[in-house]
């Protein structure tokens, strides 16, 4: 009896073994077949091209021409392209570009699209959207990109200012250049902004640049921007100013040399900056 049964247990492991291994030949040989014989990116018993999108140029809601940019290949039997399940009319396919006739779709609803062609389907949903009519930005793959200062599905949304870069400036303060989104028309008093708990002075300022005076300061500190008339918040930039110690105020001057912070100056010009003018040793006019 102990003999029988595990004589039992011995048949049915060497029957699992031989069900795992008939099963692991079959599939490795299987792919074997497909991929071993195929170049990469071809793919069947046929070794077909496995074509794709990879970005279009859409047409407006009433319909009309469709470029859809990609890898086609050099063959195109039986090629089809459906949006959303209808059909676009092909014009004329490249390896590199489709182009197809579109009917009228509704506006704002991304639509499923198929591309197949040598028995081959390439499928990406909700990935065609007709052309919409960004207020400031341009429409890539069905979304608006917007220019500086906008945002919103349309590009319609002004942003908030916000700075981008801004130049470091001596810690005795001086001239720095900022770059970001200051509105569409602003003036020197729309906004104050601060370094630290200290007014930079606005030189000059149009819609993505500012330049102005810091003050004094060092380290890292805090810059904000707040609306002039009302005194609202508008932007914070943690640590996004920086106070460099080996600058010096004014780069001296061009009367000088700034080494590390310090002005050496050229004679006769002398002080801190190299601003004064050393009159003992000049003669007097
Ligand atoms: C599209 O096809 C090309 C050519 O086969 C390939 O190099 C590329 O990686 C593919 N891109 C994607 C996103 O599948
Ligand atoms: C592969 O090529 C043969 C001969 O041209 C054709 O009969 C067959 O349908 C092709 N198979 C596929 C999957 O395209
Ligand atoms: C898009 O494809 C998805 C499946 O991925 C399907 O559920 C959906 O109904 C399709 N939409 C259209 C409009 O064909
Ligand atoms: C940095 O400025 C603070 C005041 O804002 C001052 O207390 C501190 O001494 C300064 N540090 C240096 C190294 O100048
Ligand atoms: C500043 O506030 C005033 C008054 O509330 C408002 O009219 C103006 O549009 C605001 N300006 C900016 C740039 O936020």
């Amino acid at each position: 009896m102990k003999f029988i049964s595990s004589l039992l247990i011995i048949l049915s492991i060497v029957s699992i073994c031989l069900s795992q291994t008939s099963s692991s030949v079959s599939s490795s040989s299987s792919s074997s077949s497909s991929s071993q014989e195929c170049f990469p990116g071809y793919s069947g018993v046929n070794c077909t091209f496995n074509h794709n999108v990879t970005g279009y140029v859409p047409a407006y809601a009433h319909g009309g021409y469709v470029l859809f940019w990609g890898n086609f290949g050099a063959t195109h039997d039986g090629l089809s392209v459906l949006i959303g399940g209808t059909t676009c009319s092909i014009f004329v396919a490249y390896e590199w570009m489709i182009k197809c006739y579109a009917g009228a779709l509704p506006e704002n609803t991304f639509y499923n699209v198929t591309v197949t062609q040598n028995g081959i389907t390439w499928f990406q949903d909700n990935y065609y959207r007709y052309q919409t009519n960004c207020v400031n930005g341009e429409t890539l793959n069905g979304y608006c990109q917007c220019e500086t200062g906008f945002t919103g599905e349309l590009c319609d949304v002004e942003s908030s200012p916000y700075i981008n870069t801004i130049s470091s400036s001596s810690i005795d303060g001086g001239h720095v250049i900022a770059d970001g989104w200051f509105g569409q028309d602003p003036q020197i008093g729309t906004f104050s902004i601060l370094i630290g708990n200290k007014k930079l002075r606005i030189v000059q300022i149009g819609s993505t640049r500012f330049s102005g005076v810091a003050p004094q300061g060092n380290g890292s500190q805090d810059i904000t921007i707040y609306n002039s008339t009302n005194n609202q918040l508008l932007y914070t930039g943690i640590n996004s100013f920086q106070y460099d110690s080996t600058l010096c105020y004014g780069d001296c001057f061009a009367n000088g040399i700034c080494n590390n912070g310090v002005c050496e100056c050229f004679y006769p010009w002398t002080g801190p900056y190299c601003f004064e003018f050393n009159s003992c040793q000049c003669p007097q006019i």
